[in-house]
């Protein structure tokens, strides 16, 4: 394809490292369309014959259709996806197959291609983490008034709902979609056109491609055009915050299918056996989830390290932007599966829940909060007046709310009977009333909004 001034042909090595073609194959259906686009575009402005554009036209059609049946050929001397569907539609309709890259080159072309794939990445990703914000709503409105010990240190710190528990990780996740539509929308402009790097002196138009396309508007940068790869770092960025909340989730119920919490059963579909220890049952879908944030944060470190330090305009480390965007978007979109279907399909044991929630002195705040409540003492002294009672409790191997009032009194003679009102697990979420608090009323109206926000 660019033979032209070279008397050798390359060594067997060069070939092999100059080659895309075992990954960007990937990118046909979307080189086929920007092809279409693009002679469509030269056809209207007069710079290929009608009669051509129509012959490459159905040539490309006709090489879709032999890549959706057989898959692209991988051929190393053809380099690129872009090389290897020229040199097809020249064996399929012959001399005017070469007409096509007028007023082009493979900067723009690859740009555009991926542009266009990471658009279609982004749609997919959003439609999953939809389903996994639905699927969380829903468990957490079967949960609203489950109470469950809620931590800071991992260490049980005051009771929660786990209807509450859950919508934390619905904020989450709308703010992973957020993330990606911010990408999508800055990706939405076109680099068609903009050809190897300062533009074309053919009279084409750059609108059109850009519309044919679905893009907003063409990108206003020729250099850029080719240079910029922001579209694949927003792409790998918002991937790599998505997949560790993933992996903060998936910890979560690591943590809680092991016995000690014993917080849920995971369900079979997403755990393995032991060949050795009969009795296990390991939460491995959840492991890898965790583990795949890894590798997603390290594709996204890898193009960030290629992209740095780069001169303008294209340079050939540029082609290895796309490994770790197909990898990241893989292991994203079956951590975001798993993760939907952990979460459906999950056993919450919530009376073992409630069990922990009650034995931890989890309620020690509502104490210290009612005597300075009912009792005008500063929070300080309360908090000081509570640790004693939280000691007696303890002493006693008894939760906060079956205290003896005598050893009550005995601490403070201010406490009286009132005071069991607020010791209870229930009382406690209940009481915790603010915006975004975990009281079920709260946790119910912040499910309202959900559901109003997810459409359902
Ligand atoms: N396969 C190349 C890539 O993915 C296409 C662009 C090649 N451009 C060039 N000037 N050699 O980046």
């Amino acid at each position: 394809m660019w033979g032209g001034r070279f008397a050798a042909g390359p060594a067997s090595i060069m070939r092999e490292i100059n080659a895309s073609i075992p990954f960007d194959k990937r990118l046909w259906k979307q080189d086929i369309a920007g092809s279409k686009a693009h002679v469509a575009m030269l056809a209207k402005q007069d710079i290929v014959s009608q009669a051509d554009a129509d012959a490459i036209s159905a040539g490309l059609d006709t090489i879709a259709a032999e890549y959706e049946a057989n898959g692209v050929p991988v051929d190393l001397d053809l380099e690129d996806i872009h090389m290897v569907t020229e040199s097809r539609l020249a064996e399929l309709i012959g001399p005017a197959a070469g007409r096509l890259h007028t007023a082009r080159s493979r900067n723009d072309q690859v740009a555009t291609d991926f542009r266009l794939w990471v658009r279609d990445a982004i749609d997919e990703v959003e439609a999953g983490l939809l389903g996994l914000q639905r699927a969380l709503v829903a468990r957490a409105e079967e949960n609203a008034d489950a109470v469950m010990p809620g931590f800071t240190h991992l260490q049980s710190a005051q009771p929660v709902t786990l209807g509450h528990h859950l919508m934390a990780y619905y904020e989450m996740v709308r703010r992973d979609r957020s993330r990606f539509s911010d990408a999508r929308a800055r990706a939405d402009e076109c680099p068609l056109g903009a050809a190897a790097l300062a533009g074309t002196g053919f009279p084409t138009d750059r609108h059109a491609t850009a519309a044919a396309l679905g893009f907003a508007k063409p990108t206003d940068n020729s250099l850029d055009s080719v240079s910029d790869r922001d579209f694949a770092l927003d792409y790998l960025m918002a991937a790599t915050q998505a997949s560790l909340h993933l992996s903060r989730l998936a910890e979560e119920f690591i943590i809680w299918a092991s016995q000690p919490f014993g917080f849920v059963k995971l369900p079979d579909a997403y755990s393995t056996g032991s060949s050795i220890m009969p009795q296990k049952r390991n939460p491995d879908a959840a492991e890898l989830v965790r583990g795949h944030a890894g590798r997603i944060m390290g594709c996204m470190t890898a193009l960030c390290v290629t992209m740095k330090g780069l001169p303008l305009a294209y340079s050939k480390d540029m082609q290895d932007d796309k490994p770790p965007v197909f990898e990241a978007h893989d292991l994203l979109a079956l951590s975001i599966a798993a993760m939907t279907g952990m979460v459906e399909t999950v056993t919450f044991r919530t009376d073992r829940m409630r069990g922990l929630a009650e034995s931890g002195f989890a309620t020690a705040t509502d104490l210290a909060d009612w005597l300075v409540r009912e009792g005008g003492i500063p929070f300080r002294e309360a908090h000081h007046i509570t640790g004693r009672a939280v000691a007696a409790a303890e002493a006693a191997a008894v939760p906060m709310d079956q205290l003896p009032m005598a050893t009550l009194k005995e601490i403070d003679a201010r406490i009286d009977e009132r005071v069991y009102a607020v010791l209870t697990v229930d009382a406690s979420v209940a009481s915790r009333q603010s915006h975004g608090g975990t009281a079920p009323a709260q946790v119910r109206a912040r499910i309202a909004d959900a559901k109003r926000e997810l459409g359902s």
